[in-house]
């Protein structure tokens, strides 16, 4: 049971750190796209206005479905460190502690 939620946990870590990088990319994609759209900063001579709402269009669901497995898994972790969901690697080392093992 245990090792099953470090196999979970591990798998959850790398789907944060890789849903960043997709969302830094999609953000970066739909700044330059927006300003496209809406004519500032020269992005629409970057891309044109029609294929940059083309592109809107295409990976809105993509950047909201990477945002909420980003924040969800984030999230997840924060409220592990916070103690609101259960920690057994917190607990097993404060039972090692509380045994008198020693803090290296
Ligand atoms: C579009 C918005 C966002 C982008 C582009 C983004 C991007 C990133 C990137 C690139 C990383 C580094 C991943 C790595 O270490 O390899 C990261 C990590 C992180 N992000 Fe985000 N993020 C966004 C939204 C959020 C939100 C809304 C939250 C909080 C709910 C959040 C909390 C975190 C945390 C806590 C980490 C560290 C994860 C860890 O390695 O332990 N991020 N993010």
């Amino acid at each position: 049971m245990a090792a099953r939620s470090v196999t979970v946990n591990r798998l959850l870590l790398k789907l944060a750190r890789a849903s960043g990088w997709v969302l830094l990319g999609l953000v970066l994609l739909f700044v330059v796209t927006g300003y496209a759209l809406s004519g500032q900063y020269g992005c629409d001579r970057v891309i044109e206005p029609q294929q940059a709402l083309t592109i809107h269009r295409i990976f809105d669901w993509p950047l909201l479905a990477f945002f909420f497995a980003h924040a969800a898994s984030v999230i997840y972790f924060a409220l592990r460190r916070w103690g609101v969901v259960p920690n057994e690697k917190k607990k097993a080392a404060r039972v090692g502690r509380a045994l008198g093992g020693s803090a290296q």
